[in-house]
């Protein structure tokens, strides 16, 4: 397996997480753990996937069980706190945002900062600004955008405001990004390029735990999957070999039919 190994003890654990919603079990004493920089969790519809995240992430309680990062007990502690550990989730760029720069949704990515600095945009900056406004441009650069700093959310494609995403949490200085559905209706090409600046950050050591359904694309660059069935884990393994399961395909059998 790969292995990233600068922040070789980021490590997010799930220990038999729990969740009802009524009489529905959604998640079912799943267990996870990041084996790798990129994991992949994959499944029918309504399998617990986006609950596990909603978990994980805070914007759930979870009923029973265990959310562990780093060692720390993160079980149930409000977005904020859980995103002060350097767990991001990605969100699909809001309607207001829209109306800003790609430079702007950059730079007020960090909460609690983002409205003085715009601000003074165009004033005079703080040292902490100008670094902010340097950071936000090399992190352009890395995404391919550099050109679209001026550019108006709303204008660029899908598969931009993916990318956009993923900068808005490198600006946060991520250790962990959460994504849910980060190719969903992003043409092949620019999925893949996606996908590759995923796997070049996971190699600078940035973890990932992905929620996808494209998987004749996303397989190739994941280091570790699991796949949910009912709110439970019903297989594991690496990659493309997932597929060969035969609990695996019986459930997207089932699921198609
Ligand atoms: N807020 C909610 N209230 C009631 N039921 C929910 C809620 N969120 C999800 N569910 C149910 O929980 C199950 C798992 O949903 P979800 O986690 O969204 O699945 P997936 O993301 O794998 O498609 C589904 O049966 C869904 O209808
Ligand atoms: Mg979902």
């Amino acid at each position: 397996m790969e292995v990233c190994h600068e922040r070789n003890n980021t490590e997010l654990v799930t220990r038999n997480l729990t969740k009802h919603f009524g009489e529905l079990r959604a998640l079912d004493a799943v267990s996870i753990d990041l084996k790798g920089c990129i994991t992949l969790v994959i499944g029918p519809n309504g399998s617990g996937k986006t609950t596990l995240i909603n978990v994980v992430t805070g914007f759930l309680s979870a009923d029973s069980g265990k959310v562990l990062f780093e060692g720390k007990d993160l079980t149930n502690l409000p977005p904020h706190e859980i995103f002060r550990h350097g767990i991001v989730r990605t969100f699909q760029t809001s309607q207001p945002l829209r109306k800003l720069t790609t430079l702007e949704n950059l730079l007020i990515a960090e909460p609690g900062y983002g409205e003085s600095i715009l601000e003074s945009l165009g004033g005079s900056w703080s040292r902490k600004e100008e670094e902010l406004v340097e950071r936000a441009f090399s992190i352009l650069d890395f995404l391919g955008m550099e050109h679209l700093w001026n550019e108006q959310a709303m204008n660029l494609s899908g598969g931009q405001l993916r990318l956009l995403e993923i900068g808005r949490a490198l600006m946060c200085q991520a250790k962990l990004m959460i994504m849910d559905e980060p190719i969903a209706g992003v043409a092949p090409a620019l999925s893949h390029t996606i996908l590759k600046k995923l796997k070049e950050l996971s190699g600078r050591g940035i973890y990932f735990l992905i929620v996808e359904h494209r998987l004749d694309i996303v397989l190739d660059y994941v280091d570790w999957v699991y796949v949910m069935a009912g709110g439970r884990i019903i297989a594991e393994g690496k990659g493309k070999e997932i597929l060969e399961n035969p609990e695996v395909v019986e459930v997207y059998l089932g699921a198609q039919g």
